[in-house]
């Protein structure tokens, strides 16, 4: 089938549904999302999303936390704007029906997370994704100019290269009229043509065993826009947030917020001894980067496989009602956490690199933007402060928003598009290729290419994820398409953008920390 739209939106997460809000009163807008609507990282954030809404606080101490955190590689300009336009973004989502929890004199309830000098956390009890994401998602059916199409997979970015030009990294204006997309439920390939395209396809946590993020999560958009020879940055910068639950057999790991630390709660050995005194001074809540390498070599020193995180000193009453999805989940596994300590262990959580984007959210393909966590915009340099990324999502969909509602004004639909071509593919009968390859790759992420790197290690991945490409593109190459092919082949493309921005880093910053350059 074919399609004809003004915008088209890749994601129906924070980022793509608030942009897609924004540009419904000017033109046809479709939103492709490969599962259920309402499945992303967003869906799962806990914490909250971090603006500086009284003068309690102050945009200077929230640009000053941020650019700490990024390790002194942030995007001064960006960061400015970002925390400067949050409040507006905030009262935003509160008019599309987005709740955040209110304190008794009729303020916003503010919670703080590790990097955060100040408490600037709104949010919705311990689920505040879930909030924002049902907020949007009613928004959003409520308009009638917005069409949601579930389980529709983008394969690839349409570009002068799919009219048969030769189109490399080089090539001054690659140009995207849309997307290739597999229709789950008929197995059809469709061609979807759009004057402007956003990418708001979430994170990449996937490319390693363990992570807080969902099976979504597969770096589709950075692995589409490195096909299209579209500039890619920062991606050696996954954050692995410091304190997932300990359940081996559960994926995506469990999360225990930030918050909770924020709260009072204290990383500690397997003997019930602190140990951050040895790390730093700001203790359990300095950044995660910090604490995230503190646990490893704790867990790697003791050959353990989780350390705890001590709830108990918060009190019962408000760790109930402070932290209702948490007790819940720990009691079902047998864990009272007002009584037990909670084990846990880093996880794979943020990229906080990703499509190269300017402040309109530009990608520097013509046409095509980027919002949200496949975006990098220069906010989180080195290292994402806490909660930053949903107000990050939030204000680059309106920049977007802003600056495609001019741009489709002038762009016309590229009708000379072909069709996709599946001619003399075969079905794949033998799915152990794929979910054996993923497993594989997923591991020599995790060991090699973790929280703590090394040159030998780098270049173990770099080599085995070779073996590993080289055959799934042969697959690829004779197969039909299925949505399992396709994310193999994204991750494993995002794992060798992430190895290779590894490998050219010659410092230690922010998330980036091999052994062989400790000064
Ligand atoms: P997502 O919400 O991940 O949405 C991506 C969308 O793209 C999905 O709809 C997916 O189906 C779709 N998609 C992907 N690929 C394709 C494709 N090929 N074709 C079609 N559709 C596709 N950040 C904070 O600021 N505060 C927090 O408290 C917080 N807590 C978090 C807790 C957890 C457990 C996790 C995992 C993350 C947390 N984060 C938090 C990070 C934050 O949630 C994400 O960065 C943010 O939600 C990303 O939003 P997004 O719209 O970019 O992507
Ligand atoms: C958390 O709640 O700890 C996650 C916050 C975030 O990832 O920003």
């Amino acid at each position: 089938m074919r399609y004809e739209v003004d915008f088209l939106v890749i994601g129906s997460g924070i980022a793509g549904l608030s942009y897609a809000l924004k540009v419904a009163p000017y033109g046809k807008v479709c939103i492709l999302t490969k599962g259920d609507a309402s499945e992303g990282s967003t869906k799962y954030a806990q914490g909250g999303i971090a603006a500086v809404m009284y003068d309690t606080d102050s945009f200077d101490k929230h640009i000053a936390d941020t650019l700490v955190a990024g390790d002194g590689i942030c995007d001064r300009d960006v960061v400015e704007m970002t925390i400067r336009e949050a409040p507006e973004r905030i009262r935003e989502l509160v008019q599309y029906g987005v709740n955040f929890d209110m304190s008794t004199g009729g303020r916003f309830d503010l919670h703080r997370e590790g990097g955060h000098s100040e408490f600037r956390i709104l949010h919705h009890k311990d689920n505040t994704g879930a909030e924002i994401e049902r907020g949007l998602l009613q928004a959003i059916h409520d308009h009638p100019n917005i069409e949601l199409k579930e389980n529709q997979f983008a394969i690839d970015i349409i570009t002068q290269h799919h009219l048969g030009q030769r189109v490399t990294k080089h090539t001054p204006d690659i140009d995207c009229y849309g997307v290739y997309a597999l229709n789950c439920k008929t197995n059809e390939i469709d061609t979807y043509l759009a004057k402007v395209t956003l990418l708001a396809t979430g994170g990449m946590g996937n490319v390693y065993t363990t992570t807080t993020t969902p099976i979504i999560s597969t770096g589709d958009g950075v692995a589409m826009v490195h096909r299209a020879r579209g500039v890619l940055k920062d991606l050696e910068f996954m954050q692995f947030h410091p304190t997932s639950l300990y359940n081996p057999a559960e994926k995506p790991a469990f999360l225990i917020t930030e918050a909770m630390r924020g709260a009072g709660a204290i990383l500690k050995d397997r003997n019930g001894k602190e140990f951050m005194q040895k790390y730093d001074k700001r203790l359990s809540l300095a950044p995660r980067d910090i604490v995230a390498r503190a646990i490893d070599n704790e867990m790697k020193q003791a050959g353990v496989e989780y350390v705890f995180l001590d709830a108990r000193g918060i009190g019962k009453n408000e760790l109930i009602s402070g932290f209702p999805t948490i007790y819940a989940k720990c009691l079902e596994l047998g864990i009272n956490i007002t009584k037990d300590m909670i084990p846990v262990r880093p996880a794979a959580h943020y990229q906080c690199g990703g499509v190269k984007v300017d402040r309109n959210g530009r990608s520097s393909i013509h046409h095509l933007y980027a919002a949200g966590e496949c975006s990098c915009t220069g906010l989180h340099g080195g290292n994402r402060l806490a909660s930053n990324s949903l107000l990050e999502a939030a204000v680059y969909a309106h920049n977007a928003a802003m600056d495609a509602i001019d741009i489709v004004k002038t762009t016309a639909i590229n009708n000379a598009v072909p069709d996709w071509n599946a001619e003399g593919m075969v079905l794949n009968e033998e799915m152990v290729l794929i979910t054996q390859t993923k497993k594989e790759l997923q591991e020599i992420m995790w060991n090699y290419v973790g929280i703590v790197r090394s040159d030998l290690r780098l270049q173990r991945a770099f080599d085995r994820l070779n073996l590993i490409f080289r055959e799934t593109e042969e697959l690829y190459n004779r197969s039909v398409l299925t949505e399992e092919l396709s994310e193999l082949r994204n991750l494993i493309a995002c794992a060798y953008l992430i190895i290779k921005q590894a490998k050219a880093r010659r410092e230690n910053v922010g998330l980036h920390y091999s052994i062989d350059l400790v000064k």
